[in-house]
């Protein structure tokens, strides 16, 4: 089992649309078992996959380890793709876990990966982990649980010259960057080619070989409530997150 975050701490970059292709395109094409957590409270995932939104969010099991993981557990409209949803509380439970000691923080969180551990449990092949555009401990913990994590980036200076703070908090945390993907690329843009080469020489090979272009078909099939595969599978977006997920087995294994 591999647990891999999606985090950048900049809203609107693709994380979550990527997020769902990828646990489609490993559930359907790869014939793997994924369970997906939203630790974001605006619930997108949720919603996006999950016909019904339960009471519980996966914040309770982590204030309160009484909790079992289950009560947010949901099957989805995809065999093989469970979610363990998230509510709006999570957004302000972050103030509740800072007054958990800095052990039972990382107990209850742990909790999460490790429930589907067990030997007799309807264990998962991997675990994605859809991340807020937030930083506090309850992130940080959740980071913490990753084997690896992917950020997403939408070319800009500014994001360029922010990756390094997203890249010291995961090392402070104490996963591992597994590297970032270039979202929305304009190819009618000259100086989305520029900022890719300055990308590409501040990070090496830590930049994934697939840009997932900026795309109608992947922001309409967001629209209407699928991925882009099944929107329009034989177009070359659907096709970059199919080698995106490739490149991510390869690099988490
Ligand atoms: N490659 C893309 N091309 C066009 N629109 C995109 C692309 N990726 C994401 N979007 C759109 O951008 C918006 C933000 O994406 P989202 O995945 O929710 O970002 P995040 O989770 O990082 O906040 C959504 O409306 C989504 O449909
Ligand atoms: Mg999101």
């Amino acid at each position: 089992m591999k647990t891999i975050a999606l985090y950048n701490n900049k809203g609107g970059v693709g994380k979550t649309t990527a997020t769902i292709n990828i646990a489609y395109i490993l559930a359907q094409v790869k014939n793997k078992k994924v369970l997906v957590i939203d630790c974001d409270g605006q619930q997108n995932i949720s919603r996006f996959l999950a016909d019904d939104i339960k009471k519980f969010g996966v914040e309770e099991s982590i204030i309160n380890p009484a909790v079992s993981p289950v009560s947010s557990l949901t099957s989805t409209r995809y065999e093989n793709i469970d979610v363990l949803v998230s509510t709006p509380k999570i957004n302000d439970c972050f103030k509740e876990f800072d007054r958990l000691s800095e052990n039972k923080q990382k107990e209850n969180v742990r909790r999460l990966r490790e429930y589907w551990n067990g030997a007799n449990t309807n264990s998962y092949d991997y675990i994605l982990l859809d991340m807020p555009p937030a930083l506090n401990h309850l992130t940080e913990n959740i980071l913490g649980i990753a084997d690896g994590v992917i950020v997403p980036v939408e070319l800009g200076m500014f994001a360029i010259q922010g990756i390094a703070k997203v890249t010291d908090t995961i090392n402070k945390v104490g996963s591992s960057f597994t590297g970032c993907f270039i979202s929305k690329f304009d190819r009618h843009n000259k100086s989305d080619y520029q900022l890719k080469e300055i990308l590409d020489s501040t990070l090496g090979n830590k930049v994934f070989n697939t840009v997932i272009p900026y795309s109608n078909i992947i922001r309409n099939s967001v629209n209407y409530r699928i991925t882009a595969c099944e929107y329009m599978k034989w177009m070359s977006p659907s096709k970059k997150y199919e080698e995106l997920t490739d490149e991510i087995i390869r690099k988490v294994n």
